[in-house]
């Protein structure tokens, strides 16, 4: 049985991370979507609605299941007994940050291999953070996350103002 771990703050879900999920899933025979949990960072969703939201999402497709982490992803990784992380890479900026941290990875859980897909055209232009600035200045966003994320956004935003 072959997992994969794609982890991420995934704040929100993007095309850019489905697309890299539908070309990962090949590739394994479970494939977990780790969104971390970190009090300490800012986040436009709690981890608690990004894990009913991508839950939801992903809900037809059996061999995806979406937890959430706490702490080393090595840990994590040992914990639930899985040995390949899934990353997509943007641009060269993504690369060096990218590279530091499965070297790093592999340094800490020997067995760990990172896995790299490199992002198609037509997604690597497109970033969390942009995302979130773009909806926090009532720009459109839907070329960008799947309309229930979109729904789910909006619904966040007009709660907060
Ligand atoms: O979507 P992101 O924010 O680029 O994801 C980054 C993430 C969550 C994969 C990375 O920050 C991570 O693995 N954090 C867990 C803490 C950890 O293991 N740090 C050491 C990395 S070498």
């Amino acid at each position: 049985m072959k997992t994969a771990v794609y982890p991420g703050s995934f704040d929100p879900l993007t095309y850019g991370h489905t697309h890299i999920i539908q070309r990962a899933l090949p590739c394994c025979d479970k494939l977990i979507l780790a969104i971390i949990d970190n009090p300490q960072k800012k986040s436009f969703f709690s981890h608690t609605q990004k894990l009913d939201l991508y839950k939801a999402y992903f809900s037809k497709e059996k061999k995806i299941e979406i937890l959430t982490f706490s702490g080393l992803l090595v840990d994590f990784m040992q914990k639930i007994d899985a040995s390949i992380v899934i990353r997509g890479l943007r641009n060269t900026v993504d690369f060096e940050y990218e590279k530091q941290m499965a070297v790093m990875n592999k340094k800490l859980y020997p067995q760990l291999e990172t896995i790299f897909f490199m992002a198609d055209p037509e997604y690597d232009i497109i970033s969390s953070t942009l995302i979130k600035e773009i909806l926090n200045l009532h720009g459109d966003i839907s070329p960008f996350v799947p309309t229930e994320i979109n729904i789910a956004l909006k619904e966040n935003l007009d709660h907060k103002q």
